[in-house]
């Protein structure tokens, strides 16, 4: 579709240069860790190096002793306050530092608060802490087993280490529909823990201004009102109340869903700023950031599916169990504990399906955050994508074939799934068509005959992936019980200009740009007139904040709906210029003219300066609308991947040749940043198909708490991307458009494990779980007898 707006204008489908860059590349951002206030005092925290023990004594003096350590915080001081506990965003509670016993290995135990950051670090290690230790769970299976016992110990009704059980669909039906079924292949997966390992780590500055008594926090989050509510729940009884409590999050280095949760740490540092006065900053290191924040799936998945002997599909059973650690500290909605797993028929036509989550504590750090968020987008797509790969090997069909005869058809949507959604749009074969002959499928299959018979390993995987973004419909969708829109302000100033505040929070994904062309497209002015707001809880509008790739379809289409407003305004006020009625006018991009007489016309910028020195009489001044966006619907993005992989049979190395990505998220706002999100999403999907993972032994100690451990992909690791796109528009959204920034997360890894298992496949491999590291892929060869 050709751009409505020219490229001055820069309104949607101009791949217009990205407006916060100049500053970001040349080091000119504002990252909390680049605040710095007036007696600003530093925080750094004891942590645990037992995964679950009693606390006996933990002394201070010592750390008190060393010049500039002003104060050690302990649990016993925080529960003065009742400030020792906090409420998780799913409902659970969290220790902020324990007065018992600690959970898992890296928990915040104390903190110390010191006149400089290296005077805060020799403080925590002068503070020494007595420990009891205490047995061990870190496998959830066996914390679910009758006798295990009881971690959540605080919880005095608590019997067991159960969680929570979600389900969806027809058990029976299904149960049925899968004894009927003339082929069931099944498959155990694992999807072990990782990290969103973002280029800044977690931290705050805590600015309590005891005059006023308010509450500044510049931090690191990418919710920032929900944040403002949380704290105000938390410390609401020693008087900090909503009102009085600003939250400022500042050009933040990546979220991917590690910044949502509120961290212990966010909590002493204000709790510390309010006792003592002064401004109190906290900054992880690289190493606390890996150890002890949010980390993402650690799913057991077991999966069954049904078909016909001809291919056709015809019920999905999926049970899984998701280890939590000691705290259910996701940030899915409430309703969803398991978040949007129920995608998980994905883009196929199936009659049955039945989805069981259970979820369990363990001694792990908290979490269940999702990696690109994803709301366990991420873990559906896979357990299908995979269980596809699993039924084409089965039937000896070609996977694509497969696909192709099962996608639900273009003319089937909006398609209600038999898990209970609603599918706005698709149109999957031609996805799947474009990236088949993009890499030109049919002669890669008849070069793996050939490789083949020389005995080379070559494999071609293909993952044909539906998201679902955008939560709410607030319908559905809370979090703590707040409701899930999004919203926008927009402010046109007397010369033209516009001032445009959102409640959603940039971490990298270009907003201040997108947004800005999304006022361009509705009203005309140039996007680089257009100023963009996020993050400021004084100025920005209420808003859930930018996740799971939501904020396209929420507050995108809020900015929208706000700027159409002014435009109704707007038209008035060229109506009483052009001294015509409002019908006679018509609307192209930055101005109205007269029908029929289109030399008689007012510029958006000629009727701005109107609207504040020559408005209509009995009509208000100024030029500026609200929007709060309850979408009525999510939206289902989706792609078709195809990825070709060569294995070393002396290494085991897994080497990407070729990757073609060809995604549809609706309409596009802008080409080049979308294009860039996507290579950045196949990078963040190939990491953990190959490299990453976060694993515990018996005591609980962690695996891959460093970058020494825990390989993230760098340049050298990362293919040559070959994207490519269809449009198919959401129905619902105002501009069409349907979220994009996890997409490339979510259907990459699957497409990788198929390609490595297609290239094992003839020697009898079904299934290898991730992160395919050349050493596992080595032994898996050596078993098969083909390693060099
Ligand atoms: O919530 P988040 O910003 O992470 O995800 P998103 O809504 O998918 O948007 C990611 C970036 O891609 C934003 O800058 C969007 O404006 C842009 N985008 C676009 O240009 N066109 C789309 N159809 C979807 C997203």
């Amino acid at each position: 579709m050709a751009p409505k707006t020219t490229a001055d204008v820069g309104g949607m489908g101009h791949s217009i240069r990205r407006k916060e860059d100049p500053r970001l590349i040349r080091g000119q951002g504002n990252f909390v860790d680049d605040i710095t206030l007036p007696g600003m005092l530093y925080m750094d925290i004891v942590r645990t190096p037992y995964a679950h023990a009693k606390i006996t004594a933990i002394n201070s003096e010592e750390a008190l002793k060393i010049p500039g350590v002003l104060a050690v915080i302990t649990g016993a001081d925080l529960a003065k306050y009742n400030l020792h506990w906090m409420p998780t965003l799913m409902s659970d509670t969290q220790m902020v530092l324990p007065t018992e016993k600690v959970m898992y290995q890296s928990q915040e135990v104390a903190a110390v608060i010191a006149t400089s950051r290296y005077v805060a670090a020799d403080g925590v290690e002068a503070v020494s802490v007595d420990y009891e230790p205490l047995p061990v769970i870190v496998d959830p299976f066996k914390a679910l087993e009758p006798g295990a016992q009881v971690l959540r110990t605080d919880k005095k009704d608590k019997k067991d280490n159960h969680i929570f059980h979600w389900e969806a669909g027809d058990r029976a039906g299904t149960e049925k529909a899968l004894k009927e079924a003339e082929v069931v292949v099944s498959q155990d997966l694992y999807l072990p823990r990782i990290h969103v390992a973002s280029i800044e780590t977690c931290g705050c500055i805590a600015d309590f201004d005891k005059v006023r008594g308010k509450l500044t926090v510049y931090m690191t989050t990418q919710a920032p009102h929900a944040i403002r509510t949380v704290f105000a729940l938390v410390a609401g009884h020693v008087g900090l109340s909503e009102e009085r409590i600003r939250i400022v999050s500042p050009d933040i280095g990546g979220g991917f869903g590690g910044k949502v949760p509120v961290y212990p740490g966010y909590v002493i540092a204000v709790a510390a700023s309010v006792l003592i006065g002064k401004p109190v900053k906290w900054i992880e290191d690289r190493m606390e950031n890996l150890q002890a924040d949010s980390f993402a799936r650690d799913y057991h998945i077991k999966a069954e599916l049904g078909a016909k002997k001809d291919g056709r599909m015809t019920a999905l059973r999926i049970k899984t169990l998701a280890d939590h650690g000691y705290a259910d500290a996701a940030a899915n909605p409430s309703k969803f504990p398991a978040g949007l797993f129920s995608i998980c028929t994905g883009s196929y036509d199936m009659p049955h399906a039945f989805v069981e989550v259970d979820g369990a504590y363990t001694n792990k750090p908290p979490g269940g955050v999702a990696y690109r968020c994803s709301f366990r987008v991420t873990e559906a797509v896979h357990a299908i994508e995979r269980m596809t790969d699993r039924l084409a090997q089965e039937l000896k069909m070609d996977p694509a074939e497969l696909r192709l005869k099962n996608f639900i058809p273009a003319d089937k949507f909006p398609y209600h799934s038999a898990l209970g959604w609603e599918y706005d749009s698709g149109n999957y074969q031609a996805a799947l068509r474009k990236a088949m002959d993009k890499i030109g499928y049919q002669a890669l299959r008849k070069e793996q005959v050939e490789k083949r018979k020389r005995g080379e390993l070559m494999g071609i995987g293909i993952s044909s992936f539906t998201e679902i973004v955008g939560a709410g419909p607030s319908k559905h969708f809370d979090i703590l019980g707040i409701k899930m829109f999004d919203s926008a302000e927009i402010r046109i100033h007397p010369t033209g200009k516009a001032t445009a505040r959102f409640g959603t929070k940039s971490q990298g994904q270009g907003h201040e740009t997108t947004y800005a062309q999304i006022v361009a497209e509705e009203l005309g002015i140039p996007a680089k007139d257009v100023e963009v707001e996020e993050g400021d809880t004084d100025t920005a509008p209420y808003g859930l904040g930018t996740y799971a790739s939501r904020s396209t379809p929420t507050a995108g289409a809020a900015g929208a709906m706000a700027a159409r407003k002014i435009r109704e305004k707007a038209k008035k006020i060229a109506a009483h210029l052009l001294e015509v009625s409002e019908e006679d006018l018509v609307w192209e991009p930055g101005k109205f003219s007269v029908k029929g007489a289109p030399q008689k016309s007012k510029t958006i910028q000629e009727i701005t300066f109107a609207a504040y020195t020559n408005h209509p009489q009995g009509m208000e001044a100024g030029l500026e609308a609200v929007s709060y966006y309850d979408p009525p619907n999510l939206t289902f993005p989706f792609g078709s991947y195809i990825c070709v992989v060569d294995i070393d049979r002396g290494t085991g190395e897994v080497k990407i040749r070729r990757f073609v990505a060809v995604d549809d998220c609706g309409n596009i706002i802008n080409p080049m940043i979308v294009e860039g999100q996507i290579h950045g999403g196949l990078t963040m999907g190939m990491a953990p198909a190959l490299l990453e993972e976060i694993s515990y032994d018996e005591g609980g100690n962690m695996q891959g708490g460093s970058f020494m451990d825990y390989l993230v992909p760098t340049a050298v690791e990362t293919p040559k991307w070959e994207t490519d796109k269809t449009v198919t528009p959401s129905p619902h959204h105002p501009l069409g458009a349907k979220g994009v920034g996890e997409s490339a997360t979510v259907g990459a890894p699957p497409a990788i494990v198929n390609a490595v298992v297609d290239a094992l496949a003839h020697l009898g491999v079904r299934h290898i779980d991730i992160p395919m590291t050349p050493e596992k892929v080595w032994r898996i060869l050596k078993e098969k007898g083909v390693a060099e």
